[in-house]
């Protein structure tokens, strides 16, 4: 990895952690959505089972580390700390993008999660526009050196369009990740950095083998106003700051067009076991979070107590997740995708929009 990349990633961690990075307006519009209120459970909360099945592994509870980081010494401590809560809890965990590993072998134990989470789904991560380089056997390689059970490759085109070293050619994208669906089956998933994918795209992607996809919506981590904060008024940050899809109404429009079709994970600005509890009635098969792990991680003292913080923070979410599901009368995470909602205005414009775009195109 080159020392500017590995200067971007530890800048990368403290601009996340400390300024305003995330999507204020409109947000991931999950406040646009309530559960209906169940005032006869018949249930204790003892009884609600987390489980859920994903990228052919059993879960203990439908939550997802999504790719933070990795490739330098704090990205190591924090995957780390990630690992053996994911270990703990039967939750999955991803790795930030392997790219730093692909380009220097020495930052390759950065990424090493198994030994310490020895039956956590475990999933690696790559660039759209490095695997159309690396080629199917290279994305294979970067999976077996960590022992990954799955992969996953991310979409950025706007955070590339707004970082001024960024790629500016994503021509033959498709194309490889059709590859890589052939190659890894029910083990790739497609995701999003915080701008969405819509019905459209997400048709295309089904069509091309892919069977997993991670929306993640804008409302939450914004890789536009990272890039702005790192590189100043220089860039065309600003003009993009709330561009993308709202996370909530992209996974409800997701779930009645390719639903059944594709497992979803909803990430982009779920914030806690509520926000999850929408996402999971709106018909997302997983939820995944990044930004909050980080900030848990960084205010708990890294290193120090930053582990606890994170356990802190894990307990407070899980909880909230079980109270949304008795509150719902829901025994199962698949007996919560049934509740039924109500969604508000914008949050209802956005879905109709986003279905109608992904009818069939006459002629
Ligand atoms: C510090 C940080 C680093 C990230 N690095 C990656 C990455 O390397 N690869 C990737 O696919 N996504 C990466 N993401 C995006 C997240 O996986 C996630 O899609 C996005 O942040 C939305 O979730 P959030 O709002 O909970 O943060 C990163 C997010 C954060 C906060």
């Amino acid at each position: 990895m080159s020392s500017q990349t590995i200067e971007r990633k530890d800048h990368h961690l403290d601009l996340c952690a400390g300024s305003p990075v995330e999507v204020v307006r409109p947000g991931a519009l999950f406040d646009e959505v309530s559960l209906i209120h169940e005032a006869l459970p018949e249930m204790s909360a003892a009884d609600v089972d987390l489980s859920c099945e994903f990228l052919g592994r059993r879960l203990r509870c439908p939550l997802m580390f999504t790719a933070i980081t990795g490739g330098t010494a704090r990205g190591k401590a924090l995957n780390l700390a990630l690992a053996h809560q994911a270990q703990k809890r039967g939750m999955a965990i991803g790795v930030g993008s392997q790219r730093a590993m692909a380009e220097r072998v020495e930052v390759e134990d950065t990424f090493q999660l198994r030994e310490v989470a020895p039956d956590a789904l475990i999933v690696g991560n790559i660039g759209l526009w490095q695997a159309r380089s690396l080629g199917v056997d290279g994305v294979r390689r970067l999976a077996d050196r960590i022992g990954a059970d799955a992969m996953a490759v991310h979409l950025n085109v706007a955070q590339e369009m707004v970082q001024p070293e960024g790629d500016r050619d994503f021509g033959g994208g498709l194309k490889v990740i059709g590859a890589l669906a052939a190659a890894f089956g029910d083990g790739l998933l497609v995701k999003e950095t915080g701008c969405g994918i819509s019905p459209a795209t997400a048709r295309r992607l089904v069509e091309v083998g892919v069977r997993a996809i991670d929306v993640a919506g804008l409302g939450g981590t914004s890789w536009i106003k990272v890039e702005h904060l790192r590189a100043g008024a220089s860039t065309t940050g600003a003009l993009f700051a709330e561009w993308g899809i709202p996370t909530a109404p992209a996974i409800a429009a997701l779930a009645r067009t390719i639903g059944g079709q594709a497992r979803l994970v909803a990430s982009g600005g779920i914030r806690d076991g509520l926000m999850a509890a929408k996402a999971l009635a709106l018909g997302a098969d997983v939820v995944g979070l990044a930004l909050p792990l980080l900030k848990a991680w960084v205010a708990g003292g890294e290193a120090n107590g930053g582990e606890e913080a994170l356990d802190r923070a894990l307990d407070a979410f899980v909880a909230g997740l079980v109270s949304a599901m008795v509150l719902t009368g829901s025994r199962t995470v698949r007996s919560l995708g049934e509740v039924p909602w109500v969604g508000g205005p914008t949050f209802e414009r956005w879905v109709e929009r986003l279905c109608l775009g992904a009818a069939p195109r006459p002629g």
